[in-house]
């Protein structure tokens, strides 16, 4: 069965001392959750972020990486050099990375495969622009997205992938999407994987929302039956907000 997961995604915030304070914060009250808790700080602070959440349900993971194992490519981290500190997540194809590093669908798709040959979890985020949505391109620029980047996989590497469906206008605006909107693309993404990969991969795909989740708009993003979670921004700084999403998923 697929699980629940909240993620959080904390960008290009928090140094050494704000991350050592917000992880102590979490941990004080992140046990007893029956959700996936996950947290993405930046790069720096990966390794003692790892080493603080290491007794804990909390997991960590890195924002990006490049596919390369190794060689000249100035400012880039790997796959090994990440598992060599114990991330064993990844985030990729977030729209900033998209939208301001240029990363395309085929960067992606290489990506993907280097996080995949080292025994990575990664979570793929897709998600069309406000345009798109107005002009009822959302749908065909998801599939495509997805194509691009996962449809060369084979069945046995799905157990690795988490989905986050982030619609670029909801992203750090305050806007979120609708229940239903997300519900509904939700639905056409697991409908979409059924048909491509196979209903066992479909029903065991864990396919988070994010943009603007918030305390007060969780429970009703997350009771969608094919809402799994969220990937969550500039809510999940704050320790105590982040836990009132977690916890819109039931407790134990
Ligand atoms: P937000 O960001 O929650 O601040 O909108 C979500 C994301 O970028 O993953």
């Amino acid at each position: 069965m697929r699980k629940n997961i909240v993620a959080g995604n904390w960008k290009m915030n928090n140094d050494l001392s704000q991350t050592k304070s917000l992880i102590s914060d979490l941990l004080t009250k992140v046990s007893g959750t029956e959700t996936k808790v996950m947290i993405a700080p930046a790069f720096t602070n990966l390794h003692i972020a790892c080493e603080l959440t290491k007794q804990s349900p909390i997991e960590v993971a890195a924002q990006n990486m490049h596919f390369a194992e190794n060689g000249a490519y100035t400012g880039e981290v790997s796959a090994s050099m990440l598992k060599s500190i114990g991330v064993n997540t990844v985030i990729l194809g977030h729209s900033e990375r998209r939208a301001q590093f240029r990363e395309d669908d085929a960067i992606l798709a290489k990506k993907i495969d280097a996080a995949l040959q080292n025994d990575m979890t990664i979570i793929f985020c897709f998600g069309e622009e406000l345009e798109d949505r107005n002009s009822g391109n959302h749908f065909a620029i998801v599939k495509s997205q997805l194509k691009n980047a996962l449809s060369h996989l084979e069945t046995k590497d799905w157990e690795n992938i988490i989905l986050a469906y982030e619609p670029v206008w909801a992203i750090g605006t305050g806007v979120t999407a609708t229940p239903d909107q997300a519900q509904e693309m939700h639905y056409f993404v697991r409908k979409m994987i059924d048909e491509c990969v196979g209903g066992h991969v479909a029903d065991n795909t864990s396919v988070l929302y994010g943009g603007s989740v918030k305390p007060d708009n969780a429970k009703e993003i997350f009771s969608k039956s094919d809402v799994d979670g969220g990937l969550i921004g500039g809510a999940s700084l704050n320790a105590d907000d982040f836990m009132t999403i977690i916890d819109a998923f039931n407790r134990s």
